[in-house]
């Protein structure tokens, strides 16, 4: 049975499924949710055995991407999953991309793509408030992503510097104003993603990319129903998240 180690990273998760990443080697912390956790007692746990701490009882686990997500701290409207792996596919996001990000926001989206394209690629992100750029990159060196990702101080509707990028994903609130840099910025065939939660924002975006070599333009909305599995019977869940964002796709081409 793998035990837990000195200087590693583990999640911790209670039986709610909250989560939070913890380095062994952190001195003693009050995390919310968990009380007072001293991560050096961690090591000698073995992986996947329940354990008590305080007066929750938890697992130990070794982070998964999803747990590193699930542990960030959030301050702007966040990407969700359900709308990042949309993100993922349409854009044909895989290891070794160079994604360019406007903005950062609490860096959730960062941490996902970021885990996509490492630990070749990178996910360079503009962000043109200097309070989110420094709680995002908290949020990155916590969860371990930080590495992979390149963070500008910058707006992404004043220009993007980079070229040649597989893809660009905006996620702020007048998208509109960086698709002629996304254009530039991307190389032939690669894509740009725009989340946003109006039709309006939509719309303007849509009209935008239409003036520019891009083909395959679409929209769509992603809505996710969970199911509640009891010895009962099984039915959806009474909650469902009514709405996020829109998502609009595009690809460059030279010429339409
Ligand atoms: C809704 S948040 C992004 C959330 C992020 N996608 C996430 O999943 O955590 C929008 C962010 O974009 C930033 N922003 C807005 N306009 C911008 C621009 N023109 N250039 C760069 N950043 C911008 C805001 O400061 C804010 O941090």
């Amino acid at each position: 049975m793998k035990k837990v180690g000195k200087g590693e990273v583990v999640v911790l998760l209670d039986e709610k499924w909250k989560r939070c990443i913890i380095h062994t080697d952190d001195e003693p912390r009050k995390i919310k949710g968990f009380g007072v956790v001293y991560p050096k007692k961690l090591v000698g746990l073995s992986y996947g055995e329940k354990t008590t701490l305080g007066t929750k009882q938890i697992w130990v686990l070794p982070p998964s991407a999803y747990d590193r997500w699930g542990s960030l701290k959030r301050k702007a409207q966040i990407i969700l999953p359900k709308d990042a792996a949309q993100i993922i596919v349409n854009c044909s996001i895989v290891p070794g991309n160079i994604v360019v990000e406007g903005g950062i926001g609490s860096g959730s989206l960062t941490t996902i793509l970021a885990q996509i394209v490492a630990p070749n690629g990178r996910v360079i992100s503009y962000e043109k408030r200097r309070d989110f750029m420094d709680f995002a990159i908290k949020n990155l060196v916590n969860v371990g992503v930080a590495d992979y990702v390149k963070v500008r101080e910058q707006d992404i509707t004043s220009g993007i510097d980079e070229r040649e990028v597989d893809a660009v994903v905006l996620d702020i609130p007048d998208p509109w104003g960086a698709v002629e840099h996304s254009w530039k910025a991307l190389k032939v065939g690669g894509s740009i993603a725009s989340y946003s939660p109006l039709i309006s924002q939509v719309e303007k975006t849509v009209n935008e990319l239409k003036k520019y070599p891009f083909i395959e333009i679409k929209t769509i909305e992603t809505l996710q129903r969970e199911m509640v599995v009891s010895k009962y019977g099984t039915r959806p869940s009474f909650d469902m998240l009514g709405h996020t964002g829109y998502l609009t796709f595009a690809r460059k081409v030279l010429k339409t």
